[in-house]
């Protein structure tokens, strides 16, 4: 593991690596400069905690699901997050149903506004927004005025004056997704903002780790590879934290954010020891857009270290099942048999996608007008 050590000590020196996951203060709303100024920076978390018992407590009787955006994990609790699932796992058997079709949604708008690339993310949530009545849009930054010029804010004021129901939203910056729930009158989802958050991923995670373990609590679940840029292990962390599991990281360190420690994570930077023992083991893709740099000295040796192959996967649970959120560098992060093997949910994962994306939002239907 010597480049590792090697890269990790060149890297620190290095300027504006690193970032850091630091938790907040107390409140990220209601502040009349951060509802005006830039991209708010919520890049730090608070530690998961029973959040929003206010809006509980003002609420009789609780609403399963009590939220008009979805913005993070961060900010649920654990019954906000049991309250989805169960509704997923609805959603799963309408889905393998002939007929596929609810009307929870019918008359709505749904925009789906995606500044960065996405497959599944987008036609998941499209799928599910028609499966439940909605009128779905697509809007996709490639052919938007924001190529001309025009900043999120403008985008979002325009969207707001065709009343749209639902907004959907990814973009590369962490914090655009809040700052824009801030500006319309409509229900947000975050799709993914920069490494933030990506919310319907872990839902969707743990929604398949439930069905095919029967539980999360006392689980042991490592999250492996590309930690620092990834907004999927990240809210990962806290949902799986919320329900109970015990959750390990594996990275290089060059991979690894400051402060990972005070999420009450184990983390490991040997592969082989980190995965000794584990239930389910998630693998992230090596996200090199996000990379300002090298973090990594060549995807052989990354692939050697961290890459999942058999060998390496043996020395997990004998019935350890394998994760991966798409899209995969097969060679990379993942060897193609693994990906394929029998030990691997990464095509039932797309299945969940469409589910818990349809529990979301019909989730947030219910606080709409009328809803
Ligand atoms: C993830 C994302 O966009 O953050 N993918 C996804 O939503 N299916 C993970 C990734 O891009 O690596």
């Amino acid at each position: 593991m010597k480049w590792v050590k090697a890269f990790a000590m060149s890297n620190a020196r290095r300027p504006g690596r690193g970032a850091t996951w630091r938790f907040h203060g107390p409140s990220r709303h209601g502040s009349a400069a951060a509802d005006t100024g830039p991209i708010p920076d919520v890049t730090g978390l608070r530690a998961p905690g029973p959040a929003c018992s206010h809006r509980r407590a003002m609420t009789a009787p609780a609403p399963a699901f009590p939220h008009r955006h979805l913005l993070g994990i961060e900010g649920l609790s654990r019954p906000d997050i049991e309250a989805l699932l169960a509704r997923a796992d609805d959603a799963v058997a309408l889905s393998r149903q002939v007929e596929k079709k609810r009307t929870t949604l019918r008359g709505r708008t749904q925009i789906n506004l995606f500044f960065e690339p996405s497959t599944r993310t987008q036609s998941s949530f499209e799928l599910a927004g028609k499966r439940l009545g909605a009128d779905v849009m697509n809007m996709s930054v490639a052919s938007s005025s924001v190529k001309k010029g025009e900043t999120l804010i403008d985008t979002a004021a325009t969207l707001n004056a065709m009343h749209p129901d639902i907004i959907v939203v990814r973009h590369h910056a962490a914090g655009a997704v809040h700052l824009l729930a801030r500006k319309v009158d409509c229900a947000v989802v975050n799709a993914g903002d920069g490494a933030h958050e990506h919310p319907t991923q872990a839902l969707l995670d743990a929604l398949t780790i439930r069905r095919n373990k029967g539980r999360i609590e006392g689980l042991r679940i490592a999250i492996c590879g590309d930690v620092l840029h990834s907004r999927v292990a990240r809210s990962n962390i806290i949902l799986l934290q919320a329900l109970g599991a015990r959750v390990r990281v594996i990275a290089p360190s060059t991979l690894l954010p400051t402060g990972i420690d005070r999420f009450g994570v184990e983390v490991f930077t040997d592969m082989r020891k980190g995965l000794a023992g584990c239930d389910i083991v998630m693998m992230l893709r090596l996200q090199r857009e996000r990379m300002n740099g090298s973090f990594v000295p060549s995807v052989k040796e990354y692939f050697r270290y961290f890459g999942l192959d058999a060998e390496k996967l043996a020395l997990a649970a004998p019935d350890a099942l394998v994760m991966h959120p798409g899209p995969m560098n097969r060679g990379v992060e993942i060897s193609s048999d693994i990906a394929d093997g029998a030990q691997s949910l990464i095509r039932e994962q797309v299945e969940m996608g469409v589910a818990v994306r349809m529990a979301v939002l019909e989730a947030l239907a219910m606080h709409l007008p009328n809803g």
